[in-house]
């Protein structure tokens, strides 16, 4: 068991500066957490209050039953039993893999006996068992990256905190690396909290996301639903690619500002709205018609079917290999729609168009952003 409950946490900096409001949370036994936001917006400090590195202003948080802070209490990091692992490798550079594995069981006085089955174990689930008698320089980043996870690990820590340990490596290394940590959680039943600023990270990994903008959670979810129905443009904004289109809904319509033509739309907004369209969830018509009947969005206020369609002119198009990324003007505006790599041969820059949407989100316009919202 390990479960973490964090209740009203507030973090006040001297100055005065309000970073964390009134956060409360139960993260589940094995459930894999993911604290996501850009830069600043207060994920390392989250982190750090959990491990016990930083003191919460006010508020409580329980590791099981067991209460590290409070404001009566406060249990030191070492007596918490979490491991943790930063951006930065922070491996020992004078100690071989196998030694940087054993330090946390030789501080804790463990039999030698122990210590090498323990080790052992561990070099194995992060694949590095053939590395053992190397130093960290003799490493490449993914592997000194993996002698930290072991060491993090190797204690049979109740809970694992991740702080962006995957943001130093290469591209391909990351993508697999996240696999490779996915799969060590699930082998060892462990409940991690990660923090990263990489949305596709977070999609690939969480079992649910807490997306964070200027220390306030904005929406928690499991990918899918983080994805699918942002609750606003922030959050559509920063976990893909979006085109924001303003509009004015009335009548079971919304007329599209500056196009001209208008799409279907039952849901609740009124007046001034922000039509939220994924650049993937646009599909593009051949001339002669066909696809199948479009599928409408799921707004905040429910699935409405019907049929979304506009019509353009191919502005641009660039053949990324897996996709043909392109750009529609629709009398004057640009929409930008990312469809199959396929359609680059059938398409010319300049032809005329049909869109149709499969999905699309609608926000009311409130001149706010819509940032802000806290659930
Ligand atoms: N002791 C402090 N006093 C004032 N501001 C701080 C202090 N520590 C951190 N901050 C600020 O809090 C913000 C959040 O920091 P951090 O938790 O590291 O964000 P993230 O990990 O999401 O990038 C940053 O803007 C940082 O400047
Ligand atoms: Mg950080």
């Amino acid at each position: 068991m390990s479960v973490i409950t964090i209740e009203k946490i507030t973090r006040r900096f001297s100055d005065g500066y309000l970073l964390l409001d009134e956060f409360s949370n139960v993260f589940k036994d094995k459930e894999f957490v993911t604290l996501l936001g850009p830069s600043g917006c207060g994920k390392t400090t989250m982190l750090r209050m959990i491990a016990g590195f930083e003191k919460p202003s006010t508020g409580e948080i329980r590791i099981d039953d067991m209460v590290v802070n409070s404001d009566k209490i406060f249990v030191p990091p070492e007596k918490r039993n979490i491991g943790m692992v930063f951006q930065s490798y922070a491996v020992w550079p004078h100690m071989t893999v196998f030694e940087n594995i054993a330090y946390p069981l030789k501080i804790a006085r463990a039999p030698k006996a122990k210590i090498r089955e323990k080790v052992e174990w561990i070099l194995e689930k992060v694949h590095l068992s053939q590395y053992v008698d190397r130093t960290p320089s003799q490493l490449s980043g993914g592997q000194q990256q993996r002698v930290a996870l072991g060491r993090a690990l190797v204690a049979e820590p109740r809970v694992l905190l991740l702080d962006e340990p995957l943001s130093n490596l290469d591209a391909k290394l990351r993508e697999s690396m996240r696999f490779e940590i996915k799969e060590i959680q699930r082998e060892l039943g462990i409940t991690v909290v990660y923090v990263t600023h990489d949305q596709t990270e977070a999609m690939a990994m969480s079992d649910r996301i807490f997306v964070i903008y200027k220390g306030i959670v904005q929406q928690v979810g499991g990918p899918t639903e983080i994805y699918r129905r942002p609750v606003n443009q922030f959050v559509a904004d920063f976990v893909g690619k979006v085109n924001f289109l303003s509009g004015e809904a009335r009548e079971g319509r919304v007329e599209l500002s500056g196009m001209g033509q208008s799409i279907p739309y039952q849901g609740p907004c009124t007046g001034k709205v922000i039509v939220a369209l994924r650049p993937e969830n646009i599909n593009i018509l051949s001339p002669k018609g066909g696809s199948g009947a479009p599928v409408l969005a799921e707004s905040p206020g429910g699935i409405r079917p019907g049929e979304g369609r506009l019509e353009g002119r191919l502005a641009s198009q660039f053949y990324l290999g897996d996709v043909n990324d392109c750009r529609v003007d629709i009398n004057g505006e640009i929409v930008r729609v990312i469809t199959d790599s396929f359609s680059y041969d059938d398409l010319k820059e300049g032809q005329k168009v049909s869109l149709s949407l499969r999905e699309f989100i609608v926000y009311q316009d409130d001149g706010s952003g819509g940032a802000g919202i806290v659930t």
